[in-house]
Order: C-alpha cells, then sequence, then structure tokens
C-alpha cells in the first residue's frame, strides 16, 4: 500500500479536480517524497494529456550573439567573464540558420542572444520580415531588457512571442543575482510585452543559492498570476567562469517537481523541457516530457559557435550540427512515447482567438 502524505493527496486531489492551487499546495508538491513523487508526475503527466494531447512543439533556437551588457552573477555571457571568446551571427547567418530550421520541419524559430546593443530594433524587425517571408515559421525572441518602442517594432515586424524570464520572485535575490536590475523593472516590461501583442514566456531557475522552497512556489504563482503562456523551468548550473562557481547546482529532482507542480497550476501553459535539464541528466528530457512538459528546443546555432554561448558547462550537443539536434530531440519525443506536432504550437488563448471563439 503506497502512503501519501494527506496534505499531499488533498493538494492532489484539488489540482485533479482543476480548483485554484494555493502556495502551500506547490510547497507540498516540492516536498514530495520518492513515492509522492511518481504520483505527482503521472499527475502532471496526466494533466498535460489532458489540456495539450500526445504531440510535442518543437522550436528551433538559434542563439545569434553571445555579446552581454549585463552582469549577471550565475551566467557565463556575463560582461565580466573575458575568457569567452564573443561572436555576432551575420543577417545572412541567421537568415541560413532560419531556412535549415523550416528545412528540418520546425514550426517556431526562437532567436536568443546575450544583450547586446548592436543589432538595433529596426535591424532585427527588418530580419524578421524577412525570416516570415521566405518560411513558414512562428517566431519567439529572446532578448533580454528592452524599450516598450523596441518591443512594439518587434512585434510590428512580425515577431509572436517574447521570451523574458523571471528567474526568480525573491526581489532581494533577483536584484543580487542581476546586479543594476531590479525585479518590478522585469514584471513592468512582461506586461509591455502582453501590452504590445506578444504571448508572453517566463520561466525560472530551479535551485539559486538562497532560494527557498517557498520561493520556488511562488515563482509559479506569479507566472500563472501573470498569465505568461510559457514557462522555461531548468536547474541552475553553476559555471566556473562565474562568481557562482563554488554553489550548488539544482538537480534533476527538484526541477522535476517544480515542473510537475507548474503543469498542476497552470495546465494550459506552454512548458518547454529545458536544455540545462538535459544538461544536467542524459535522460532529462524524456523524464521532463513525462512529467508536465510539451515542448522541445532543439539547437539550431552554427556547430562553430556552440562553445561559445557557454551559459553554463556540459551543454547538451556542443558537437551537434542543426541537424544533429534535431534528431537527437525527435529521439527524445520517441522515447517518451509521443509525437511530433507539426502546427505552431502557439498559446491556447491565442489559438482560440484565430479562429474567434
Ligand atoms: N544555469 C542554468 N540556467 C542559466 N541561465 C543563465 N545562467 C544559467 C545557469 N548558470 C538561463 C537563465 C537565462 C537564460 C539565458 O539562461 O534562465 O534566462
Ligand atoms: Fe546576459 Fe541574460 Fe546572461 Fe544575464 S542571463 S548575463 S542578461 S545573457
Amino acid at each position: 500500500m503506497i502512503k501519501l502524505k494527506p496534505e499531499f493527496s488533498e493538494a492532489l486531489e484539488r489540482a485533479g479536480q482543476s480548483e485554484q492551487l494555493s502556495k502551500s499546495d506547490l510547497v507540498t508538491f516540492l516536498n514530495a517524497d520518492e513515492e509522492e513523487s511518481k504520483a505527482l508526475f503521472q499527475a502532471a503527466d496526466q494533466a498535460r494529456r489532458r489540456t495539450l494531447g500526445d504531440e510535442v512543439y518543437f522550436r528551433g533556437i538559434i542563439e545569434f550573439s553571445n555579446h552581454c551588457i549585463k552582469n549577471c552573477l550565475y551566467c557565463g555571457l556575463r560582461r565580466d567573464n573575458k575568457a569567452l571568446a564573443r561572436y555576432r551571427l551575420k543577417p545572412e547567418e541567421i537568415l541560413e540558420g532560419a531556412r535549415e530550421t523550416a528545412r528540418l520541419g520546425c514550426r517556431t524559430l526562437v532567436l536568443q542572444s546575450g544583450e547586446d546593443n548592436y543589432y538595433s530594433a529596426d535591424m532585427l524587425g527588418e530580419l524578421i520580415v524577412r525570416i516570415k517571408e521566405e518560411n513558414d515559421l512562428a517566431i519567439t525572441l529572446s532578448l533580454g531588457d528592452m524599450t516598450k518602442e523596441d518591443y512594439l517594432i518587434l512585434h510590428k515586424a512580425g515577431a509572436d512571442r517574447y521570451l523574458l524570464k523571471l528567474e526568480t520572485n525573491d526581489p532581494d535575490l533577483f536584484s543580487r543575482l542581476r546586479p543594476g536590475t531590479c525585479l518590478e523593472e522585469r514584471l513592468q516590461r512582461q506586461i509591455w510585452l502582453k501590452e504590445t501583442g506578444f504571448q508572453l514566456g517566463s520561466g525560472n531557475m530551479v535551485g539559486l543559492p538562497g532560494q527557498s522552497f517557498k520561493t520556488l512556489a511562488g515563482d509559479v504563482i506569479l507566472m500563472r498570476d501573470m498569465e505568461v503562456e510559457m514557462a522555461g523551468i531548468g536547474p541552475f548550473i553553476p559555471n566556473k567562469q562565474t562568481p557562482l562557481a563554488e554553489v550548488p547546482g539544482g538537480s534533476l529532482e527538484l526541477s522535476m517537481k517544480t515542473l510537475a507542480a507548474a503543469r498542476l497550476a497552470m495546465p494550459g501553459a506552454h512548458l518547454p523541457t529545458t536544455t540545462s535539464i538535459a544538461s544536467i541528466h542524459p535522460q532529462g528530457r524524456v523524464k521532463a516530457l513525462q512529467c508536465g512538459a510539451n515542448v522541445i528546443m532543439p539547437n539550431m546555432t552554427p556547430r562553430q559557435y556552440r562553445e561559445s554561448y557557454m551559459i553554463y558547462p556540459g551543454k547538451l550537443g556542443l558537437q551537434d550540427t542543426p541537424e544533429d539536434s534535431y534528431k537527437r530531440a525527435v529521439q527524445a519525443v520517441n522515447e517518451a512515447g509521443r509525437t511530433i506536432s507539426s502546427s505552431y504550437g502557439h498559446s491556447l488563448k491565442y489559438e482560440k482567438k484565430c479562429v474567434g471563439i
């Protein structure tokens, strides 16, 4: 007979009845023991199947510049990391990458970079227009903090979604880890993005120094309250070339529990199996797909630049070509017993708007 704590069973029951989960319900999930974790992952997997089905959306990601003006304590791209060889893809290389992404079968292209002032919103806008003219791709941008005017230009050019992660909802931790920035401004930008018309992607890191289960549960609650359409949830991985070199990283178990809790709190959200979860465990991607995730992000960055987009060590697929990375993602989806979607995978809300419901 499997023994689950009463508060755990009650929280799971509330999730099963689609009741609004409280922060303490989520803390209970994060405290799950081994048996409870199994039940939690199963419930999250069922919730994902019920709301989104068995299809997995492929979002090919091109990391087109590793220059960054910010100095986040956890990230290898931080300004003060002088050991990193910096690169920028030329517009023609980005266009070629986009063609390859579409050719391989992805229906979304994610353009990601550090905060690099070299590319103006107008330049990026022109690129977005050309990519959309040439390919049948939805576009997600992940370019960090910009002005509201810039977001407007990018959306007008045709970008569909924007990924600006919460990282953590603890205001002190946020400002400590991201010097010169604050949580309030981050949230303001997320609101701008929504007002602009973007589908909003958020997310957090699991296992940050000074983060408690309460903090993690608070991340999920805030993402739900902000009605984010996507959330990238993955472990923090210490990087030797950063001030957090000696801090322990987030575990696979806690990352999975957070992902599962997020699925139960936000049943309709798009939740990727993050590259970070894949990088700390060979089965990380498959496991994430089995506890709530419904999106996979094969790396479409040309091979010669991959070693330099070293946000954290041990990143998956450093020696791979885009085609290798695509195949690797297909393999994970197959192993998880799921199917590949042939649609864009817009947010459910957006899809409904589009068909006029
Ligand atoms: N470990 C895990 N994820 C990280 N990121 C940055 N540094 C790390 C790290 N050391 C994530 C952040 C950021 C994205 C670019 O990468 O969530 O939003
Ligand atoms: Fe730059 Fe983003 Fe890394 Fe911070 S997390 S240093 S903003 S790339």
